[in-house]
């Protein structure tokens, strides 16, 4: 049967931008799942805030387009993220991917990518917002813990969540345990989330997350025995 042209082709792969502040597990987890064909997505920038992020190198050393763009003296949260926009804007990203990126970002920089924003976030949101969710967890005595892929709006880790990975923690969990297996179970959900995405599956209107065209009312659960 003949086919056209245009539809023999592939797909052009969605454009992403990735912002990291540190070691960019999650970004390389992305960029396998990339490089692989497992997500119809590539990289086109990394930014980070912190020059010497050891994502920025690993992801350089991977042939990634690489920025960085730390705080000059004096300068403002809302201009730094003015320059960030400008960056993303500048690559033809059209989702930009929140990685371990640490600053909080103005709700200028949110409402511009309103939509366009995801974040992973170690906890079972909207338990344990903020810094040191392991030791939380541990000092709560809770039984479960894990990870929540979420679109970013101004509140602060408060956005829609889409995908959970749940792990149970264990009599001799300590942070550092807890952070490893969480971490792993994070390269898993974030790859899928960003897939959903990129292939059109995925999107937030209205503050309501909608997948394969159906409301989410609640996040996605996955869980893991690792
Ligand atoms: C992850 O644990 C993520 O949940 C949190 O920051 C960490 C980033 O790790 N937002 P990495 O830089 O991707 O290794």
């Amino acid at each position: 049967m003949a086919t056209s042209a245009s539809s023999e082709r592939a797909a052009e792969p969605c454009p992403l931008a990735v912002l990291i502040s540190g070691g960019g597990s999650n970004l390389l987890a992305i960029e396998d799942a990339c490089r692989r064909g497992q997500i119809p997505a590539r990289i086109v920038l990394v930014l980070s805030d912190k020059p010497q992020a050891t994502g920025l190198s690993r992801a350089a050393e991977r042939g990634l387009n690489t920025l960085a763009l730390p705080i000059e003296s004096g300068e403002s949260r809302s201009d730094h993220d003015d320059r960030l926009l400008r960056a993303i804007e500048a690559s033809g990203a059209r989702f930009v991917i929140l990685a371990g990126y640490m600053r909080i970002l103005s709700a200028a920089f949110v409402e511009a990518l309103a939509g366009r924003l995801l974040n992973i976030h170690p906890s079972l949101l909207p338990r344990h917002k903020g810094l040191h969710t392991h030791r939380r967890v541990l000092e709560a005595g809770e039984v479960e813990h894990g990870a929540t892929v979420h679109f970013v709006t101004v509140d602060l880790d408060g956005g829609p969540p889409i995908l959970q990975a749940v792990i149970p923690v264990r009599p001799d969990d300590t942070e550092a345990s807890l952070a490893m297996r969480v971490q792993r179970c994070e390269h898993v959900i974030y790859p899928t989330v960003v897939g959903w995405l990129a292939s059109g599956r995925l999107a937030c209107t209205g503050g309501q997350v909608i997948l394969d065209g159906n409301r989410l009312p609640c996040a996605q659960v996955q869980r893991f025995e690792v």
